[in-house]
């Protein structure tokens, strides 16, 4: 695909694009159109250096969709939309340390998530990615025309919940509320026709995704953990390094990402918003 009015680098042969020569705050419609465009192409893109206040951060986020807030981070004060993720020096786990798709356990699981760097450690932090369209092509045959007709159960209780993960951690309190507001569980198709792009995507995932529909959660971890391992491959992934300053923006229906826990004794901040997607159709629909 060529690009006009921005550059468009890929970060590696799996995953990702940088996306150079642009100012977020004064783009030009053609390089909003080109914008998007490169969302659609790599699943993620990553900007550097952009100076966004918090409303610039929310205004950006809406020209992609309106903004779906989560409703268990704590927001960043006086900006109810922004999602704050913190670490604090003090602090020993993370936010996201694990591959993950933001939403899953949503009915219309959000489109995407744009994360802004506001302080970095000195070292570590990075965050990893995963292309799930690379992930669903190069599964046998076979097993593509098995989990195109399956559907997968997502939920939120045993992370978010009452109990859950986050509520028994003591870090927890400081960053999570509402853990009475995980809702039911849904059902969404295991291979999807993405909205945006129409390709196959493989659409489970290791945090939020509990079982095959109909199946037992013992039935169906052998298959499940087969496909974690296989989508986690190296080669369909990128790890992008923070600079403050620096902005990804990724397709939750097209990747996963995990945020690398390796920078004890420092802080990072980052302010995240999600934007908000639709139903999910299964790739044979
Ligand atoms: C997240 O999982 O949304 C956070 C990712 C990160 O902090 O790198």
């Amino acid at each position: 695909m060529t690009y006009e009015t921005i550059q468009v680098q890929k970060i590696t042969g799996g995953c990702g694009a940088e996306v150079l020569g642009i100012d977020l705050n004064v783009m030009s419609n053609r390089q909003w159109d080109e914008v998007q465009r490169a969302f659609v192409e790599h699943g993620v893109i990553f900007f550097r250096d952009q100076k966004l206040t918090p409303e610039q951060h929310i205004e950006f986020a809406r020209r992609w969709a309106p903004i779906d807030v989560n409703r268990f981070f704590k927001a960043a004060p006086g900006y109810p939309e922004i999602a704050e993720v913190r670490k604090e020096p003090e602090q020993k786990t993370n936010i996201g340390g694990g591959w993950h798709t933001d939403h899953s356990y949503d009915q219309e699981p959000a489109m995407g998530s744009i994360l802004l760097a506001r302080e970095v450690p000195e070292e570590g932090g990075d965050t990893l990615f995963a292309n799930m369209y690379r992930a669903f092509e190069t599964l046998s045959p076979g097993l593509q025309r098995t989990l195109e007709g399956m559907r997968a159960v997502h939920g939120s209780a045993h992370i978010f919940g009452k109990g859950g993960v986050n509520d028994k951690n003591p870090e927890g309190a400081s960053r999570y509320e509402n853990h009475d507001k995980v809702g039911a569980d849904v059902v969404h198709p295991v291979v999807i026709k993405h909205p945006l792009s129409g390709r196959k995507a493989l659409y489970v995932n290791r945090a939020f995704t509990l079982r095959f529909d109909g199946w037992t959660a013992e039935d169906s971890k052998p298959l499940l953990d087969h496909l974690y391992q296989h989508a986690a491959r190296p080669e369909f992934t990128c790890r992008f390094r923070w600079r403050e300053g620096s902005i990804a923006f990724w397709d939750n229906r097209a990747t996963w990402h995990y945020a690398a826990n390796d920078y004890q004794g420092e802080r990072r901040l980052m302010h995240r918003i999600t934007v908000a997607g639709c139903a999910l159709q299964a790739a044979t629909a």
